[in-house]
């Protein structure tokens, strides 16, 4: 788990939290697009959509020099809790984690997906992605969790300690 930006992660391939359509937008998608250059959205384009608690590959062009693959995916907007959000964004990391192994990827960087724009209580969302990945089998052998800021990193840090 660390705090930084996401784009500047050293690993195989790179989570963003993405919309159906998967054109970037603000957010984490937002500097991920803008990393990585305007292929990213064309290459989204070209297998949109991408439906919530799915998760689809592409490659990450200019994003970083060791970085392979984006993983898009989309996590639920929060409805106030009744309508499947949580199992929707376990869906994320597990999908995610799935096409990981499906490109051969032995490291991966997620985002805190949800908890922006679609205003995914932050506290719930770190411990669902955290119980996730720990139920989930991979091939993977590192999973960075990556926060943007303070609050973020510290609900991680305790589900961790969970
Ligand atoms: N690195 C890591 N995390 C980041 C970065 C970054 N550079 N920028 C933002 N984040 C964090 C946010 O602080 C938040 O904790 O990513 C988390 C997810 O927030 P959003 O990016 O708003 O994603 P989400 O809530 O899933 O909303 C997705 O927003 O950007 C649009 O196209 C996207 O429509 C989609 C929606």
């Amino acid at each position: 788990m660390v705090l930084g930006d996401i784009t500047e992660e050293d690993v195989d391939a790179v989570v963003t939290a993405a919309n159906e359509s998967l054109l970037g937008g603000g957010g984490v998608d937002g500097a991920i697009h803008r990393a990585a250059g305007p292929s990213l959205a064309r290459a989204g384009a070209a297998v949109a959509p991408c439906l919530p608690g799915d998760a689809v590959a592409t490659p990450a062009f200019d994003l970083g020099p060791r970085i392979r693959h984006v993983i898009h995916t989309v996590g639920p907007v929060w409805e106030g809790g009744g309508h499947g959000e949580a199992e929707v964004l376990a869906s994320c990391y597990r999908r995610g984690l799935a096409v990981a192994d499906e490109i051969g990827a032995g490291s991966v960087a997620f985002p805190a997906i949800a908890t922006g724009v679609y205003g995914f209580p932050p506290e719930q969302a770190a411990r669902i992605a955290v119980a996730t990945i720990r139920a989930t089998a991979t091939g993977v052998e590192r999973v960075r969790l990556v926060a943007f800021d303070a609050e973020t990193h510290d609900l991680l840090a305790a589900a961790l300690r969970d």
